[in-house]
């Protein structure tokens, strides 16, 4: 079995996994969303804190597995510093006490993996990787071939959900709030620029559009009842964006198998409008179980998994937080 950590932001979770089976034994996660709500986004220092608290609390839960465990597959990068560095210093600890190996596991592809959560993996395959850090889209071969092919060159998809919900007092996280004040909004009601939409790049770019929220929020000085149209909008032409790039993308690279993953793979206008988007191609869509989409540490295992078979194992010494990716 492998034991898994997450502490990259404000999850504190752990999972065990089957090595033979990918099958998922144990997870616990304990979110900090209510204790940064108040702040309309993360903060590092509170998040390091909670993590010191969560993270022994729920090891203790899992001590019974201590005899079984062949290794101990822990979050790297990318993250908070402060954060990471709880869940890899623990990971550290554990490898020693136990004589196990130890195993850096890059987020990214742990969302990567939250696709094959008690399955097994399926290549190659186009993702889009949506989370509050990050907006890119991938081709993956395998565990050690992925080449990112576009990404935000700023703001990323759920982020930008987040700053706006900061605007309209929606506390956080951004996107699930957002989303439901869509319900009841018209999406066409304001006329947001698509961004890039006039440049041939293959690129994200979410701070343009944030600030025309900005101006609209402004606007409406303080009149919540236009908060929902405001919001329908919004996520209309965050969501066009991301189709709009895609669609060009796909003229030259039609995919077979395409996925959506990370925090934000939540949104159900996001789903509806890539499964459109797909439809002529032919494509088919996979998407992890929605609770497997935010962070979890039952993604991590399951790297840890295939990274075990394939004696990807970090030195002590060696293994680093590191708060940028290198995907
Ligand atoms: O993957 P994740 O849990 O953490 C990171 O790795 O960043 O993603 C969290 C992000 C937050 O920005 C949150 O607002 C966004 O995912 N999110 C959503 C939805 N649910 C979560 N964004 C849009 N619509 C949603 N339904
Ligand atoms: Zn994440």
């Amino acid at each position: 079995m492998i034991l898994s950590i997450e502490s990259s932001c404000d999850d504190s979770a752990i999972a065990i996994t089957e090595i033979a089976t990918n099958k998922l034994l144990f997870h616990k996660k304990i979110s900090q969303e209510i204790e940064h709500s108040v702040y309309g986004g993360v903060v590092p220092e509170l998040a390091a804190r909670l993590h010191a608290q969560a993270l022994p609390q729920i090891l203790a839960q899992v001590e019974a597995y201590f005899p079984k465990l062949k290794a101990v597959a822990v979050t790297a990068t990318p993250g908070l510093a402060v954060t990471l560095v709880e869940g890899v210093t623990m990971a550290k600890a554990i490898s020693v006490a136990l004589e196990i190996p130890l195993i850096g596991v890059n987020h990214l592809i742990g969302h990567i993996y939250s696709l094959f959560i008690e399955k097994e993996t399926l290549f190659p395959l186009t993702v889009l990787l949506v989370s509050g850090g990050h907006t890119q889209v991938m081709e993956v071969k395998s565990l050690t071939e992925i080449e990112t092919v576009a990404k935000s060159m700023d703001d990323s998809f759920g982020e930008s959900f987040d700053k706006v919900a900061k605007m309209m007092g929606l506390g956080y996280p951004g996107g699930p709030a957002i989303q439901n004040l869509a319900k009841n909004g018209d999406r066409l009601k304001y006329n947001f620029t698509v961004p890039l939409h006039q440049s041939p790049l293959i690129a994200f770019s979410y701070s343009g559009l944030k600030n025309a929220v900005r101006l609209a929020v402004l606007e409406a000085d303080g009149d919540t009842t236009k908060y929902p149209d405001i919001a329908a909008s919004f996520e209309h032409i965050a969501t066009k964006h991301l189709t709009m790039k895609l669609k060009k993308y796909f003229k030259t690279h039609n995919p077979n198998t395409f996925a959506i993953v990370g925090g934000a793979s939540a949104n159900l206008y996001l789903r509806s409008q890539i499964e459109a988007l797909l439809k002529p191609h032919n494509a088919k869509l996979i998407l992890s179980e929605l609770q497997y989409c935010s962070d979890n540490a039952a993604m991590i295992g399951r790297v840890g998994v295939d990274m075990y078979k394939q004696k990807l194992f970090s030195e002590m010494k060696d293994l680093d937080i590191s708060p940028k990716s290198s995907l």
